[in-house]
């Protein structure tokens, strides 16, 4: 039996103010979307990571939806991106009658290898390809120069999910600044939280007016509060994507406090990375790799083990030792919804992306979040080597 407390893998946290901007927006008597909180968040993003236009929104499932509308991505179009993410990245897209032609990942980053870039826009029907995704993996850019050419040169959109790269940065600019579009996320488990949020980044700017329309249910609302028409009404398509004040209050504190946690986890990180190191140079484990023009934003720790069966069974050890390690993603390609929605027979049998396959099977991430506390820390490193 064992009586120590559970190490969660994530902790939701607060880190000041939030109760308290909470309660102002209840006082200022606006609690629907696009109020004084919403408009400091996105003021605080557009300035603090050089961004054009950021519109608030309730998840980065939500932006990138609004991403998919915004290109006008419809049937018979395809979009690149890795078979290694989460399901969303996928969705959004399928949602609007698209294929999806995933493309493999590099095994140092595991991003989206961009090597593989042309070859794969040029397997699918001429002029197909609409759009690539590249998701900036545990806060960590893809090749952003390199994917930018390509996708100039076939005049496709570059969508960046930038769920987990919130403050992270490639070549001195900060992710989401980047492409054509991009999303954020500020789900509990991210950096910086909001139970549930997300934004959506507007770099194009003839993409502002119709992404203000279809965040707001299809109309020109945000034109007739600015007084630019004399009444709103039924424009586009549209949903509704934009957050309560509520949730943009509890985001602001966060946002605030963006340096802290930001030096808190990098700690966090830190420390995993140097405990681990001996590990790695017995072969045992892999560490994230961090390119040289990258500073990552300590969102996730993982390790890469040598098999899935051994993988597995760290987990299986850290779980009998209250720690909760967790892995992903089941590789989009072969899933259901993969096979159903991908595009290119052969992409749908096992073997075909083959970094994807392997290293989703190897890898583990271990809890890394605001309050965990170094004892806490200590126990998990000591239960991986334990293992080995
Ligand atoms: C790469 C990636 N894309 C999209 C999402 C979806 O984010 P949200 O939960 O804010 O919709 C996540 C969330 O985990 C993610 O990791």
């Amino acid at each position: 039996m064992n009586f120590k407390k559970k190490i969660p893998f994530n902790r939701p946290f607060i880190v000041g103010r939030e109760l308290y901007y909470i309660s102002q927006a209840v006082a200022g008597g606006h609690l629907s979307g696009d109020g004084p909180f919403t408009r400091r968040c996105q003021k605080w993003l557009e300035e603090n990571f050089r961004l054009r236009k950021v519109l608030l929104t309730h998840s980065c499932t939500a932006a990138l939806e609004m991403a998919a509308l915004l290109c006008n991505i419809g049937p018979g179009d395809e979009v690149v991106m890795p078979a290694y993410t989460f399901v969303s990245t996928a969705n959004a897209f399928v949602l609007r009658g698209a294929r999806i032609r995933f493309i493999d990942i590099r095994p140092d980053t595991l991003n989206l290898d961009e090597r593989q870039l042309e070859e794969v826009i040029r397997a699918a029907p001429r002029g197909a390809v609409k759009a690539v995704v590249p998701v900036h993996y545990a806060g960590v850019a893809c090749a952003m120069a390199e994917i930018r050419e390509i996708a100039d040169y076939f005049r496709i959109r570059v969508i960046e999910d930038a769920a987990q790269a919130v403050n992270a940065t490639y070549k001195d600019s900060f992710l989401g600044s980047l492409g054509d579009l991009a999303a954020y996320s500020f789900h509990e488990t991210k950096n910086f939280i909001s139970g549930e949020g997300g934004a959506l980044v507007i770099n194009d700017p003839e993409l502002i007016e119709r992404a203000e329309i279809i965040r707001e249910k299809g109309t020109d609302r945000n034109k007739f509060f600015r007084g630019e028409v004399d009444k709103y009404s039924w424009v586009d398509l549209g949903s509704s994507y934009l957050p309560s004040e509520l949730v943009a209050a509890f985001l602001f504190a966060q946002l605030e406090a963006a340096e802290r946690i930001t030096r808190t986890r990098m700690k966090i990180f830190n420390r995993y990375l140097a405990a681990f190191a001996p590990l790695a140079e017995r072969g045992l484990v892999s560490l994230p790799v961090i390119p040289a023009d990258c500073q990552h934003n300590a969102h996730m720790f993982y390790l890469l083990v040598n098999t899935g069966a051994e993988r597995d069974r760290l987990l299986a050890h850290l779980k009998a030792a209250g720690i909760h390690a967790v892995f992903h993603y089941v590789p989009l390609h072969l899933s259901r919804m993969g096979q159903r929605h991908g595009a290119g027979a052969a992409q749908s049998e096992p073997g075909s992306l083959p970094h994807t396959e392997a290293l989703s099977s190897r890898v583990l991430r271990l809890p890394c979040y605001f309050e965990l506390t170094e004892a806490d820390q200590e126990r998990v490193i000591a239960a991986v080597a334990d293992f080995f």
